[in-house]
Parts: C-alpha cells; structure tokens; sequence
C-alpha cells in the first residue's frame, strides 16, 4: 500500500513537472514564432516605399512617384488612365495586359514600374496613328477577331509582335507564338487570320 502510495506521487510528480515543461514551452511559442514571423516578414514582404520616376509611353513623357512594388498594369491603369490593358489573372497566365517594351512584347502585371525607366512602352492606347488604326487593329475587325474584347488589346499587341518577329509561316507557327493569349470566347481562328493577313 505504501508503495502504490509512493508510486503514485512520483507519478503525480512526473505528471506535474512533464505538464509544467509543457506549459512552460507552450508560453515560449508564441514569443518565439511572433520573432520568428516578424523576421520572416522583414525578408520576405518589401517595405512601402514612394518613389519618383519617369516612363516613357506611348511616346509621351510621364513623372510620377509610384510605390516600388507596383506593377506596371498598376500604374498604367489606376494611375495614368491607360485603362485599354487589361487585368485578367494577374499572374502571367492569360496575356491580356500586354504591351511592348521597346518594341518586345512584355506582361505588364509581373513587370514593375520601376523596371520599365528608360523603356519605351507602348500599349494599345498608343498603336493607332491619330484616327487611323494599326493594320492589326484593322485586321481584327476584318477577320472577326473578337468577341467580347477582353482580351483583344492584349492579343493584337501579341499579334504585332508576334508579325514583328516573323514567327508567322504557317498557322501552326503562329498559334505557338499566340499561345501566351487566352481568348474565353474562343475567337482563335479569327485572331490567327487576323495575323496571317497583316503578315502577307
Ligand atoms: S493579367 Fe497579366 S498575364 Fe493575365
Ligand atoms: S474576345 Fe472575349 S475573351 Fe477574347
């Protein structure tokens, strides 16, 4: 009796420093993590931070401070008012806010403004001379084109580039070269004749 009294309190005892340990690392967690969390956060999430800069679109000049992280889709829209490229995924998936950097074509939501200093850019805004539209532009129409014109300014800036490059000898050529531009209305056929008369 008196050993199972014995063993009972070593057991207890056991129990309460094994418990006590536990709460003791249970209120050092927290601490720790939120170090932990707070120095995650400093190396991963780039502070705010205002900046002057210049770009050059369209072949006009614009001074604006923007916030370093910004995108250029960002800018162009929210800032400037160049509303014709659009934002579809916002991830590089789907084309649709594509212009050129000097005269390549380049995805403007994963492009910061503050790459784009000394580039010329140009968007859809900036591809009709005066009243007169692009050949592209045209041709879109002709060919039927698009549909419901999301993502007709990004594609006919592809489709420019796309002639510029001289990836246009055959329609499978250019359906590569294409593939980079989602249409949800399905207007490929369009779009690839589109490319194949303005490359002619
Ligand atoms: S919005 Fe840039 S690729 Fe979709
Ligand atoms: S025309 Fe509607 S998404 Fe292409």
């Amino acid at each position: 009796m008196k050993h199972s009294h014995s063993n009972a309190t070593s057991m207890s005892r056991r129990f309460f420093l094994q418990s006590t340990s536990v709460l003791a690392a249970l209120s050092f967690i927290p601490n720790s993590l939120k170090a932990f969390y707070e120095d995650l956060k400093e190396k991963l999430f780039v502070k705010k931070q205002m900046i002057p800069i210049k770009l050059e679109i369209n072949q006009e000049q614009y001074s604006l401070t923007v916030d370093s992280r910004a995108t250029l889709l960002d800018v162009l829209r929210e800032e400037l008012n160049l509303t014709g490229s659009k934002k579809g995924c916002d991830h590089g998936q789907c084309g649709a806010c594509t212009v050129h950097l000097n005269g390549e074509r380049a995805l403007s939501c994963l492009t910061l403004a503050v790459m784009a200093r000394g580039k010329a850019i140009t968007t859809i805004e900036g591809l009709a001379d005066g009243d007169q539209l692009h050949p592209m532009q045209e041709a879109f129409i002709e060919q039927d084109g698009f549909q419901c014109g999301y993502c007709t300014s990004g594609q006919i800036m592809s489709a420019v580039a796309c002639v510029n490059e001289g990836h246009t000898r055959s329609v499978e050529e250019i359906k590569e070269y294409m593939s980079g531009n989602l249409c949800r209305c399905g207007a490929y056929n369009g779009i690839t004749e589109a490319i194949r008369q303005v490359a002619k």
